[in-house]
């Protein structure tokens, strides 16, 4: 291997367990010790530190055999999720203990007394084991299903099977009474007026913002913008931050895999500042190749914006070292995290993202209504992108004094109702768990890979060892729009078409890819019908 590429390995590595900052250099004492940054047996031993940290939280690690055995465990590991475990790094969480971390119930990691996934401690939440000494507990998708109306309908005469979950999800009854009761009760501007609605309503707004920041790990709620999905929030990014910081010759660095929301806010940017895209590739899995993406870092280089699952691979990225190989050069990140945050933990600040964005309307929460995390240093430093009302201080003709973070970034009136019901989905989240919820689906993506494979003609596009949700395929010889009509004769809703991410699947030379993708309310069951239906097919 060309020595370059060795040591920006060896710099992944060690950037992996210091997690810098931008602009910040390696860790001193890794920098001048004696041991050589090249010889394999400190990388191993570095590996080998970082990732006791979370065998010692009883977090299942990919090398870790034992814990894919009773088909709970992340058997191959959600490297970008794994951070978040190591709740140390939150200022307002040093003295949490694991399971808060875990947010769900009475976990206790290595107890054989309580439950790897945690005990629902409130009434109406659905999905666990209610018995007190399970052993191997089960997460009970069937349960979970009734608080979700919309999947208990009929679609072309047969039940419905919703496997469209990363275009969209479908809302719990709490998010959708909690946003009824907004209209019905609640409802008023916010932040200016003295009556009584306006006060019930601005608590409701900025009580979500309170749980969007726990939520994700955030250090303050003024780091938590609402905007109307993680498109808004990466054109705010690319308008505020990078027509600031971004000029001509400057780098944008993404990847092959990214949705068009992560690529297209960039290229308009470069098209006005006359800065470069520079593309990451990917290999034939579908998995970014770390050593190019470090190759093509440089001074140069002003952001990175890089998806933390992509929307048509199902790969999961290591978001963990993109960003501290990038902080190594002084670059801050970007994180698309609209695929990730409805099946995996997430802690921006374990993760040192710089930026980080969701989608309410991925989460189980209302459409509309998206989050930009921005480290407060950074948002602190940008200018607002629209004008208006609610991000001013003071207004005459002659200047504006703007309000500081984050109405800076919130002109006008938002859709309240819409952060009410993601709040109401964020509470729903956190009582049935992530940790929970990524299990399951990781077994359940398992399950449903291993069928498909079965069927003749039929190529799995995305094949990387970390995966989330996604099985994108095509059959030899079929149109995936037939294929998506013929499961939806069957009741079955996939997508059928390029899914926003055109590099993405013109890399394997396709247009168009029919995607199943999962979240915690499928069941076996679906997967066997879905299997079912696409044996039925018609072929020549
Ligand atoms: C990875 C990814 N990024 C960005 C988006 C855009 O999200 P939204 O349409 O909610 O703004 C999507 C939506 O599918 C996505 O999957």
């Amino acid at each position: 291997m060309p020595g370059l590429m060795m040591f920006k390995l060896a710099i992944i590595m060690i950037m992996s367990i210091q997690n810098l900052n931008p602009g910040e250099s390696v860790n001193p004492k890794i920098a001048s010790s004696n041991e050589d940054p090249f010889d394999t047996k400190l990388i191993t031993r570095l590996a080998n530190e970082f990732y006791s940290e979370f065998k010692r939280a009883g977090v299942p690690v990919s090398s870790d055999k034992s814990s894919s055995k009773n088909g709970n465990g992340l058997s191959r590991g959600y490297p970008g999720s794994v951070r978040p475990y190591a709740p140390e790094v939150h200022p307002d969480s040093q003295e949490n203990t694991i399971d808060e971390a875990f947010g769900s119930g009475e976990h206790s990691p290595g107890s054989q007394d309580s439950f790897v996934f945690g005990e629902p401690k409130e009434e109406g939440i659905r999905g666990l084991s209610t018995q007190k000494k399970a052993i191997s507990p089960v997460f009970d998708a069937d349960y979970v299903r009734r608080d979700f109306p919309a999947l208990h309908q009929k679609v072309n005469g047969k039940p419905l099977i919703w496997l469209d979950n990363a275009a969209t999800t479908h809302k719990p009854q709490s998010v959708i009474d909690a946003t009824s009761k907004f209209y019905s009760k609640d409802n008023s501007n916010i932040h200016r007026a003295a009556h009584a609605l306006a006060a019930r309503a601005t608590d409701l707004y900025e009580g979500s913002r309170e749980k969007v920041q726990k939520f994700i790990g955030a250090a303050s709620s003024k780091e938590i913008v609402f905007l109307r999905g993680t498109t808004e929030a990466i054109n705010l990014v690319a308008n505020s931050y990078g027509l600031a910081n971004i000029g001509a010759g400057d780098e944008i660095l993404l990847t092959t895999m990214e949705h068009h929301a992560n690529i297209v806010p960039w290229q308009m940017l470069a098209q006005k500042t006359g800065a470069t895209i520079r593309v990451a590739p990917i290999n034939d899995k579908g998995e970014l190749i770390l050593e190019h993406f470090a190759s093509l870092l440089s001074s140069r280089t002003k952001i990175v914006a890089v998806t933390h699952v992509a929307n048509a691979l199902g790969t999961v990225n290591p978001i963990s070292q993109i960003i501290n190989l990038s902080h190594a050069y002084g670059v801050p990140v970007l994180v698309d995290g609209a695929q990730s945050t409805p099946h995996m933990p997430i802690n921006v600040q374990a993760l040192n993202a710089d930026f980080f964005t969701i989608s309410g309307h991925k989460i189980f929460g209302p459409t509309g209504i998206g989050i930009l995390y921005g480290k407060a240093s950074l948002l602190e430093a940008m200018p607002p992108w629209q004008g208006g009302g609610s991000m001013i201080k003071d207004v005459t003709f002659a200047n504006t004094i703007y309000e500081g973070i984050p109405q800076k970034f919130e002109a006008g009136t938002p859709d309240i109702a819409g952060v009410v019901g993601l709040g109401a989905a964020i509470d729903y989240l956190s009582k049935i768990g992530l940790p929970a919820i990524a299990a399951y689906e990781h077994e359940l993506l398992n399950y449903a890979t291993s069928k498909l494979l079965g069927i003749s003609g039929l190529r799995l596009i995305g094949t990387a060892e970390c995966k989330a949700s996604v099985l994108s395929f095509v059959i030899d010889g079929l149109s995936t729009e037939s294929i998506g009509k013929h499961l939806d004769q069957h009741g079955i809703a996939v997508r059928s078409g390029h899914h926003c991410a055109q590099p993405s699947l013109r890399r394997f030379g396709l247009e168009s890819t029919v995607r199943p993708s999962l979240a915690f309310y499928n069941t076996y069951q679906e997967i066997d019908t879905l299997i079912d239906v696409l044996y039925q097919l018609p072929r020549k």
